[in-house]
């Protein structure tokens, strides 16, 4: 029987959840952590190959982008390439930016479906409070989705957007540095779940507080679950709310995030 894969980077649970709702309804398929695993080279007999990931600053987050860079995919014409990238609203140039890598591989995106999922940006905005509405919303748009998959629905990706794509790169000279304004409070118990819900371990727990090593995503997965809201970003965050996947708690993520 031919083998399934998918590619995933998630902070606060929402791709893992897609991640894991399609490999569920999917045999066979093995579900592998952009942030984390240092394997490449996929050789064996796929049907199809899947790429899940949150939209950043309307692109790849850069962990995402560089390991795609890496892959040595099968050569094999008959894969099915597809893609679902979770978003707030604007997917931007996501798809096209994905499209662009794996032509670099010799390899064609078939499928790229966007889905609304609670946006997660804590540090530029207070996050909405309806989680459960916008939850049980993508839960649905996931169905037909996923139906897509199943049926190996090819559809046309579009043009990049040449400003959206100058903000992309604006915010990416910096990104890995921004961690240098994380702040964390008197409240921290030396718990040390941000270091392990940390997709890219950028944490270390040396002292009592967390440092920060500045390969940072902003994926914000830190922030999140901290349980005692003792991680912020300059003095935006303290009295914001906190979100994450309410289907995926910080164990899962941390256990899979760490699984390869
Ligand atoms: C650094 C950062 C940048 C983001 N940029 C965008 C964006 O450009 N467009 C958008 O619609 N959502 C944006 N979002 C929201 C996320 O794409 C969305 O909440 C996603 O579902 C989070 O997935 P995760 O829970 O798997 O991390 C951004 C989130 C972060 C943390
Ligand atoms: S998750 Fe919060 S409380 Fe736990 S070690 Fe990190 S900062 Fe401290
Ligand atoms: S340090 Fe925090 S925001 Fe940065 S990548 Fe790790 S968990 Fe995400």
């Amino acid at each position: 029987m031919k083998k399934n894969l998918i590619f995933y980077f998630s902070g606060t649970g929402n791709c893992l959840k897609v991640a894991k709702t399609i490999s569920k309804n999917k045999e066979n398929t093995e579900i592998i952590p952009m942030g984390s695993s240092h394997i490449y080279e996929f050789d064996g007999d796929y049907e199809s190959i899947g790429f899940v990931y949150p939209v950043y600053f309307a692109g790849l987050p850069a962990a995402a982008a560089d390991y795609i860079s890496k892959l040595v995919l099968p050569k094999d014409d008959n894969i099915y390439y597809y893609t679902v990238n979770t978003c707030g609203s604007i997917i931007g140039n996501a798809f096209a930016q994905l499209k662009e890598l794996l032509e670099q591989k010799g390899a064609h995106l078939d499928y790229s479906a966007k889905l609304k999922m609670f946006s997660n940006y804590v540090v530029m905005y207070n996050m909405k409070e309806n989680v459960k509405e916008i939850t049980e919303k993508s839960d649905k748009d996931l169905i037909p989705i996923m139906e897509n998959i199943k049926n190996k629905y090819k559809n046309k990706t579009g043009k990049k957007n040449s400003l959206l794509e100058w903000w992309y790169h604006k915010e990416m000279k910096v990104i890995h540095t921004k961690d240098q304004h994380f702040n964390v409070s008197e409240n921290c118990t030396s718990c040390g779940i941000c270091v392990k819900v940390c997709p890219v371990d950028n944490i270390k727990l040396e002292g009592k507080k967390p440092d920060f090593l500045h390969h940072c995503e902003q994926c914000t997965a830190c922030i999140q679950y901290c349980p005692e809201k003792a991680i912020n970003f300059k003095n935006k965050t303290q009295n914001r709310r906190r979100y994450t996947n309410p289907d995926i708690n910080w164990k899962e993520l941390s256990e899979s995030n760490k699984s390869y």
